[in-house]
């Protein structure tokens, strides 16, 4: 079976290792070899950290996209252009796709599935979300017979890992988006990460599977974790939370909420103990229950495991005659797709310290129809002191309303901080 890859980078790399060293283990699973014909690359005489046979190496697309003894093209360049042109070119010369770019298939999965399954070749991205994790043929085959209730995820290690730093470590955002860059778990560049972006093309991806909705990641509410402080994560502990940026997708009879949003996650939950750069995804089926998948989210290895089952599924497939009869069910349905329903809000005030503040913003939060769970309030002997608040089930435009009249009190110096509490 011969492949061509576009793009040697981190993932190449991986898949180029596990070709190599776990050669005899492919050939028992397939009866076959699978041979790399061409890779793709930006610069030829790069050091890549392996030994790479220089004649494999092009900087023609064509090499790969017009040769016809190349089945399987895997790419692993990364953002939309030029792979998504070079994905649906290799779809349309009959070969098939395996892919780890999130970003093409949260924006042209729906587009590049119908032209798979037109031409009869598959589209895989097992690699797209979750890196390692199995969770794109999870969904798609071991819970086939289930509904999917919701899909809970810890998806992006670069935020899981800084936040662990802030948590374990007492650093600040920036100290530990630092030490996240320096230790390889940020890009220089991590604007994606850490707004949230990544995750919306992530849960946007996993919707799509779960409920065969096609969300566009744009339309999906989020807010990274830019504006969490080492405050707010003291006091969530306190309160017995730890604070993650999940991804969430929830089915209701008529309805799906999906958001990305920073959120205080109940200790005893199993995804309060997801740390450093690994993903989790929580999941609920109306057969299975609940399941947690877990484990390393990115990575040139972990990652290359899920290129290499989606290339040995395709592979098993085609010496089978396995037709591709499509991952996902693309369908407008009469769903409606809203953001954050109800729910408990984690609020931090920073106020004058003298009697009666607490007391009227209580009652401007009844004012708005918002009940509180907790209070908690802190003296630091400063002039402004930290007022926590959890609420009780709310919607979010009411909690807005309540904080826009708060905010211009004399007594309020801010609002300090406004994030989710996910009660799992
Ligand atoms: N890194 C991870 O842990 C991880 C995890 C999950 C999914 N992914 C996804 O996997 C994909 C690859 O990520 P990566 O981290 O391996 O990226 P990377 O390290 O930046 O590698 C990208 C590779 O593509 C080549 N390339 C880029 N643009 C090209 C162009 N216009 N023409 C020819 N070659 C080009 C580069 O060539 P040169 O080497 O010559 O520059 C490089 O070999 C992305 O879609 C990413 O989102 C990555």
């Amino acid at each position: 079976m011969k492949i061509g890859i576009l793009g040697m980078g981190n993932v190449g790399t991986g898949v180029y290792k596990i070709l190599q060293e776990n050669k005899n283990e492919i050939v028992k699973y397939l009866g076959s070899h699978i041979d790399i014909s061409k890779i793709l690359v930006k610069t030829i005489n790069k050091d890549r950290g392996i030994y790479i046979d220089g004649s494999m190496l092009t900087n023609n697309s064509d090499d790969i996209l017009n040769d016809k003894s190349i089945e399987i093209v895997i790419e692993l360049m990364g953002g939309i252009d030029p792979a998504f042109g070079y994905i649906k070119k290799a779809i349309e010369n009959g070969k098939h796709v395996v892919t780890a770019n999130k970003a093409v298939i949260a924006t042209y999965g729906k587009e590049l599935e119908a032209l798979a399954k037109e031409k009869g070749v598959f589209l895989k991205y097992e690699a797209s979300v979750g890196g390692g994790i199995p969770i794109i043929n999870t969904l798609i085959e071991s819970l086939a017979a289930n509904k999917i209730e919701e899909i809970i995820g810890i998806i992006n290690g670069t935020t899981n890992y800084i936040l662990t730093q802030m948590t374990k470590n007492n650093l600040s955002f920036d100290e530990a988006l630092r030490l996240a860059q320096n230790n390889g778990y940020a890009e220089a560049d991590p604007t994606s990460d850490i707004e949230g972006e990544d995750s919306a093309f992530k849960i946007s991806i996993l919707t799509a599977i779960a409920y065969g909705l096609n969300v566009s990641s744009n339309s999906i509410e989020r807010e990274g974790i830019t504006k969490v402080q080492k405050r707010d994560i003291e006091y969530a502990s306190e309160l017995g939370y730890k604070i993650k940026l999940l991804a969430v997708a929830k089915k209701y009879k008529n309805e799906i909420e999906i958001y990305v949003y920073p959120s205080l996650v109940p200790n005893e939950h199993p995804l309060a103990a997801i740390n450093d750069e690994f993903n989790a995804l929580f999941l609920r089926g109306n057969a299975v229950g609940e399941l947690l998948l877990c484990g390393k989210g990115a990575g040139s290895l972990p990652t290359g495991s899920a290129v290499l089952a989606d290339i040995l599924s395709v592979a098993k497939s085609i010496e089978n005659n396995i037709d591709n009869i499509g991952n996902v069910n693309h369908g407008d349905k009469a769903v409606e797709v809203k953001g954050i329903g109800n729910s408990q809000y984690y609020i931090r005030l920073q106020v004058i310290d003298k009697p009666g503040v607490l007391g009227k913003i209580a009652m401007t939060f009844g004012k708005h129809g918002i009940s509180i769970d907790s209070v908690v309030q802190k003296s630091r002997g400063e002039k402004t002191v930290p007022l926590v608040f959890i609420t009780h089930d709310i919607q979010k435009d009411m909690l807005d309303r309540a904080l826009e009249e708060v905010d211009v009190y004399e007594y309020v110096e801010k609002v300090a901080s406004v994030l989710k509490v996910e009660n799992i």
